[in-house]
């Protein structure tokens, strides 16, 4: 193909946006509780499935937070957040850490990992990372976590999420 008629930018989109969100919901994920600890020592934390893995060797993960987001300062100025993926048994804990203007981490339990980031009681597996890089891109900023510690409950059942629905696993 000559020079000339390399594309330089995408096309403008030919699906709407809830055709594209279906089809996304249609990559099932496990579902993630990231939490953080402010300097003032406000507990943040929420929801979310966009965790990925991405290197063994640095061992680094990523996942994307909504620019809109409350707990955007809060995760883009801290040196230290965790992941927890939840349990079968934790779909309430992803409802309420989804939702605005409730107390997020009433009666919940927990022990403080590096920088203070809340690991949560029956999580799956936790993983403790350092804010390591963060891309802006889109409506999104995909952040980039060096895991300095990580521990998982062997034999546990995660939750799942897949089309809007979260579902526990059933194996083939
Ligand atoms: C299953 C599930 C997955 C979600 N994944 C993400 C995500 O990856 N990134 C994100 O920014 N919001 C995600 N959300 C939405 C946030 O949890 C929700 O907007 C939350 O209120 C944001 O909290 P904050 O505004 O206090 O920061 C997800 C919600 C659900 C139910």
């Amino acid at each position: 193909m000559p020079l000339s008629e390399v594309r330089r930018k995408a096309q403008p989109p030919n699906f709407s946006q809830v055709e594209f969100r279906n089809a996304l919901g249609m990559f099932a994920t496990g579902v993630t509780i990231v939490t953080a600890r402010t300097p003032e020592g406000q507990l943040v934390g929420l929801t979310a499935n966009s965790f990925n893995s991405v290197s063994l060797a640095p061992p680094l993960v990523l996942w994307s937070l909504a620019r809109a987001a409350a707990s955007m300062s809060a995760f883009s100025t801290g040196s230290h957040y965790a992941i927890n993926i939840l349990g079968a048994d934790q779909k309430a804990l992803a409802r309420r850490f989804a939702t605005r203007g409730v107390d997020r981490f009433a009666d919940v339990q927990f022990v403080e990992g590096v920088g203070g980031a809340p690991l949560l009681a029956g999580a799956a597996a936790t993983f403790e990372c350092f804010n390591r890089s963060r891309y802006e891109e889109g409506d999104h900023v995909i952040f980039v976590g060096e895991v300095e510690r990580c521990t998982h409950r062997a034999g546990a059942s995660p939750l799942l999420f897949h089309g809007g629905k979260f579902y526990t696993e059933h194996p083939l």
